[in-house]
């Protein structure tokens, strides 16, 4: 009777670690390729939903689609606040927060694709990706005068950060009229 007894224990503990073992096996399972750029089909096509405030993410590395239309509203959130509060020195605390959430955002933007609107004039893959490049590279020089904020705000610069902010708008405005961006 006991030898029955260990013996259908051991098989039910068998039973049960075949049938766990593909879960744990799932679980470790990568996530799924992310969409890389030139994948997107017009403004929503980046085979991810649209968030907003870089709300999606990334998951082991950070490897998801990151919607360009919800970083750059965070952008804009941030820069609408930071000029608001910028001149008061109690504030200081808060516009460092608006600025990294802008850092943060510019980030989230720098690793979405450019969306196939925007490239859709491009006469061939050279001109395209030439777009790709342009894009990143004013997001960069955007990345730069973020830093430059954040330094003046440490050191209470305040004429400096507002002349910063300055910088960054007419960056964004350049940038915005050469892509053809209806904002
Ligand atoms: C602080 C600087 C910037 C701010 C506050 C900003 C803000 C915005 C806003 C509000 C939109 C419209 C989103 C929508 O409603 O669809 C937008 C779109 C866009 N921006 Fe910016 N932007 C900035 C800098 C830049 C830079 C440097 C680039 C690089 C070239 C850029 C490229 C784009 C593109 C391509 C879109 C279209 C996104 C889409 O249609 O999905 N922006 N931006």
């Amino acid at each position: 009777m006991k030898t029955f007894r260990t013996t259908a224990l051991i098989g039910l503990s068998l039973a049960l670690s075949a049938a766990i073992a593909p879960i744990a096996i799932a679980q470790d399972a990568p996530p799924a390729a992310p969409a890389g750029p030139g994948s997107g089909s017009g403004k929503g096509g980046q085979g991810a939903p649209r968030g907003e405030g870089g709300e999606q993410r990334g998951g082991r590395g950070g490897a998801q689609a990151v919607s360009l239309e919800g970083s750059m509203k965070g952008m804009n959130r941030a820069l609408k606040a930071l000029k608001g509060a910028v001149g008061d020195a109690s504030k200081k605390n808060d516009c460092l927060k608006m600025v990294s959430e802008m850092q943060r955002n510019c980030a989230a933007s720098k690793t979405a694709a450019v969306p196939a609107e925007y490239l859709k004039n491009a006469a061939d893959a050279a001109a395209k990706a030439k777009i790709e490049d342009e894009f990143r590279s004013e997001l960069r020089t955007n990345m730069r005068l973020l830093l430059d904020l954040e330094d003046a705000i440490v050191a209470g610069k305040t004429d400096e950060a507002t002349a910063l902010i300055a910088k960054v708008e007419a960056l964004r405005d350049h940038a915005h009229k050469e892509m053809g961006v209806k904002d």
